[in-house]
C-alpha cells in the first residue's frame, strides 16, 4: 500500500514520534510511506514526498514536526479540491495526526479517505483518549519554569504569575501546577472569586517569602470571560487567549503591597523534547496505526484508554473539547495540598 501520513494543526511534541513509529513499522512491512507537507496545504497542492528509513532515522528526539503542519484546517467550500488533490497523490490511506480542528476539516471525507486518526495537542482536550501527547511534555516545560521561579521570587519576596497554554481547558496548568505545588492554579473551568483569592494571598504573606501562580491563558474571574488577545482568520479556532497573569500580576500588587511579576511560558510549552512518557506513547500509537492499515481497519484512531493503546471510532476525536469536571480528582489533590484552585 501507500499511504500518506499528515500532521495538522498546532505541533506538539511527540508528532516526530509518531511519523517514525508509523514510517519505521510501514517500511519494515513493505509498504510505501508519504509524508503529506504542511497539513491540509500539502493535499491541496499535492504536495508531498516518499519517506525512506533515512529521513526517519532518530526524529522521534525532535520536537516540531518534520513535515511541516498549518493551523489551516479549514475544507468547507473547497471539499472538491480536497479529494480532487487527494486522488491525485494516488494513496491507499491517510494517517492523519491532529486535534479538533483537523478532524473536523476531515468529517466531510470520513466515508471517502480511508482514515486513520491519532489524537494531537499539548492542551490534552480532546474526546475519545485519556491523554494525548505532547501533554506531559507541556506540563514537565510548566513544572520546570515554576520550581526555577520559585528560586527568584523566594530571594526577592515576590508573587510570579506564570501564564500557560490550553485555550479553554485548563490541563496544563493543572498538571503543571499539581507537579510543582504552585501556591496557586486557575483554569477556566474554575472562574475564580476574587475577593477570595486576594484573601488567599493576603494570608500567604504572613507566611511565606515568595508566591506563585499558575494561570491558563483562558482562566477568568467569576462574572468574567476569558480575553482574547488577538484573533487568527485561517484558524478553525480563530481567538488567541492572553495577558491574564499581567493583569492579575498589576491588581495583586496593588491590592496586596506584595510585589509581583509576570512570565507567559508560551511557545516554549510546545517546542522541547518529548518526555519518555510521550515517546512511549507516540511508540505505541505509530505501531497500532500501522496494525489497523495492515488490518484494513480503517476510520479509527490510535488512542490511549485504561492504561493501553487501543482503536476508537476516529468521529470519538470530533467531539467537543473534553473539559476538566468540577470533581476530578486532581481538583481533590490540590486542595488536599492547600493550593488554591
Ligand atoms: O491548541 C494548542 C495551543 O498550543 C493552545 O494551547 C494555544 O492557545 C494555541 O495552540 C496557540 O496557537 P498558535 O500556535 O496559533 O499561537
Amino acid at each position: 500500500m501507500r499511504i500518506g501520513i499528515l500532521t495538522g494543526g498546532g505541533d506538539a511534541p511527540g508528532l516526530n514520534g509518531i511519523i517514525e513509529a508509523v514510517g519505521k513499522s510501514l517500511i519494515t512491512n513493505q509498504h510505501e510511506v508519504v509524508g503529506i507537507i504542511d497539513g491540509f496545504e500539502g493535499i491541496f497542492n499535492q504536495n508531498a514526498r516518499t519517506l525512506t528509513l533515512k529521513d526517519l532515522y532518530g526524529l522521534h528526539n525532535n520536537a516540531g514536526t518534520f513535515i511541516g503542519t498549518s493551523n489551516n484546517c479549514g475544507t468547507r467550500g473547497r471539499e472538491k479540491e480536497f479529494l480532487k488533490g487527494y486522488s491525485q497523490l494516488k494513496l491507499d490511506g491517510l494517517v492523519v495526526a491532529g486535534g479538533d480542528g483537523t478532524f473536523s476539516g476531515l468529517t466531510p471525507f470520513k466515508n471517502e479517505i480511508p482514515l486513520i486518526g491519532v489524537p494531537k495537542t499539548i492542551d490534552n482536550d480532546l474526546n475519545g483518549t485519556d491523554i494525548t501527547f505532547g501533554y506531559d511534555t507541556a506540563c514537565s516545560v510548566v513544572a520546570e519554569a515554576v520550581d526555577a521561579l520559585r528560586s527568584t521570587a523566594d530571594a526577592h519576596k515576590r508573587i510570579i504569575f506564570v501564564e500557560v497554554m490550553g485555550r479553554t481547558a485548563g490541563w496544563i496548568a493543572l498538571g503543571g501546577g499539581l507537579a510543582s505545588y504552585s501556591d496557586i492554579i486557575l483554569v477556566p473551568e474554575r472562574p475564580f472569586d476574587k475577593t477570595e483569592l486576594l484573601k488567599f494571598i493576603k494570608e500567604k504573606k504572613k507566611q511565606q517569602r515568595g508566591l506563585l501562580c499558575v494561570v491558563s491563558e483562558g482562566a477568568f474571574a467569576k462574572g468574567g470571560a476569558p480575553e482574547v488577545a488577538f484573533t487568527v482568520e485561517n484558524s478553525p479556532q480563530k481567538e488567541r487567549y492572553g495577558g491574564i497573569a499581567e493583569r492579575l500580576s498589576s491588581w495583586a500588587m496593588t491590592e496586596t503591597r506584595w510585589e509581583s511579576r509576570h512570565v507567559v511560558l508560551g511557545h516554549l510549552q510546545r517546542s522541547k523534547a518529548p518526555t519518555t512518557t510521550d515517546r512511549f506513547l507516540t511508540l505505541a500509537m505509530g505501531v497500532e496505526v500501522s496494525r489497523m492499515i495492515q488490518e484494513n481497519d480503517w476510520g479509527k484512531a490510535a488512542v490511549y484508554k485504561n492504561g493501553i493503546v487501543t482503536r476508537t471510532p476516529i468521529t470519538e476525536l470530533m467531539k467537543p473539547a473534553k473539559l476538566i469536571a468540577q470533581d476530578h480528582r486532581w481538583i481533590e489533590l490540590a486542595k488536599q495540598l492547600g493550593i488554591f484552585i
